[in-house]
């Protein structure tokens, strides 16, 4: 059966971005079916999105009737405790439980035996490797990934994930579907991290080695990649805002996942926040310290030493070296075959608000620069996290 409007939806787990989902979902104008294995989560979370309709409502984003419809469409039904036996035939499932194989595997299992073979089993995973979530199934091929971005309602990117298995035509009727509920889709492989979580990386990780070399402090590589890199935020700003220990997992998640590749090795400056429970804005503290509001005090850039060192020699440069190894990610991963140049420059910019994609960079600076900046890097850091991509030696 082919996902169209008329498609029935289940979203199973109402956490923080299922209930997200499932508004985008009723909003496209389809019955959403919410489930949660925690007693009362679903109606709970149903609750709350009455809340957040009635506040859309109030700034006129959305008329009061517009707003009943999404609401009646979202049912909890008799499996919205979580026995997914109780679940009506849907056409569409999007999953996003917590982050654990064997809890989303059995769900997968569950929903293979129940529904009929045409049902679409998504995933809104972060992490996992969608084909293991679909390993043993009957009917491996209908399970894909829909990456949403946080917070669903507002984030345009969905990741179309495909596994080895997962079937063209599912894919290609997904990512319609995605658009005709306002979202830019973007098709990758079950590689880790997919497209934004893995090209990302060194945005992080190339500041994290600055700080622990001492060139610069935090507030002021934050203010190079912020206003003379033109980038949304600096990345320690970032990161105290998505939590260390959240930035971390994902790290340390890509960085197992790849054979521990020196490309992705956790930086001790941030293992250290994290045992030290300095998470970020929600603990108070993190690279900086944070008012009761929220708001970070004492950060003060040495805007000078920004400026010497931005335009200065590639290994103390950080918005240069930042975007060599965005570059390097980038363009490696169209090497391998996990996605498009398009799609990688549409999802970095979508997803992580940068002001251009990998390849537009590449097209600016040249990769005869790009490729003598990570050779230099290569010899001043040995060790292979600077190593070249394939596809930018053969350019130059
Ligand atoms: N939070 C983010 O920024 C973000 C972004 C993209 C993707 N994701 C992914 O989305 C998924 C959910 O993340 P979240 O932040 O919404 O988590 P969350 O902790 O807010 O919600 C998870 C929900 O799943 C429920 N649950 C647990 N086991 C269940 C089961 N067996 N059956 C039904 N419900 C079950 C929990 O009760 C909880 O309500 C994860 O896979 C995560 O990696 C998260």
């Amino acid at each position: 059966m082919p996902l169209t409007d008329e498609t029935v939806v289940a979203v199973v787990g109402a956490g923080a971005m299922g209930v997200g989902i499932a508004q985008v979902a009723a909003q496209a104008g389809h019955e959403v079916h919410l489930v949660d294995a925690a007693e009362g989560a679903a109606a709970a979370a149903r609750e709350k999105l009455a809340a957040t309709l009635t506040r859309l409502v109030d700034k006129g984003k959305l008329t009061s009737d517009e707003s009943a419809g999404i609401l009646e469409r979202v049912i909890i039904g008799p499996a919205a405790d979580g026995d997914l036996r109780e679940l009506p035939p849907v056409g569409l499932v999007i999953e996003a439980v917590v982050e654990k194989l064997a809890v989303k595997h059995e769900i997968f299992g569950t929903l293979d035996d129940e529904q009929d073979e045409s049902t679409v089993l998504a995933t809104n995973t972060s992490s996992l490797d969608i084909g293991a979530i679909a390993a043993d199934l009957a009917h491996p091929e209908r399970v894909i990934g829909l990456h949403f971005f946080n917070p669903p309602p507002l984030m345009k990117l969905v990741e179309v994930v495909r596994t080895t298995q997962s079937a063209p035509e599912i894919l290609r009727d997904a990512q319609a579907l995605m658009e005709s509920w306002g979202k830019t889709p973007v098709l990758c492989t079950s590689t880790p991290g997919f497209i934004v979580n893995r090209v990302a990386r060194p945005f992080y990780g190339e500041s994290q080695r600055l700080l622990e070399a001492e060139v610069a402090d935090a507030a002021t590589l934050d203010f190079a990649l912020r206003e003379l890199g033109g980038f949304r935020m600096g990345p320690f700003e970032l990161t105290d805002l998505i939590g260390q220990d959240v930035n971390f997992a994902v790290g340390n998640s890509v960085w197992h996942q790849t054979d521990r590749d020196p490309r992705y090795e956790p930086v001790a400056v941030q293992r250290e926040l994290v045992e030290a429970g300095r998470l970020g804005r929600k603990t108070g503290h993190g690279y900086f310290e944070y008012a009761e509001g929220g708001q970070p005090v004492g950060v003060t850039p040495d805007e000078g030493r920004a400026r010497e060192l931005v335009g200065g020699p590639i290994e103390t440069d950080p918005v240069a070296r930042t975007i060599a190894m965005l570059v390097n990610e980038g363009v490696d991963l169209v090497r391998r075959g996990e996605a498009t140049a398009e799609d990688v420059d549409t999802a970095m910019k979508l997803g992580t608000n940068y002001p251009k994609g990998p390849h537009e960079w590449l097209a600016e600076i040249g990769a005869a620069t790009i490729v003598e900046q990570l050779r230099a890097l290569d010899a001043a850091f040995p060790g292979g996290r600077y190593r070249v991509s394939p596809a930018l030696e053969e350019q130059v």
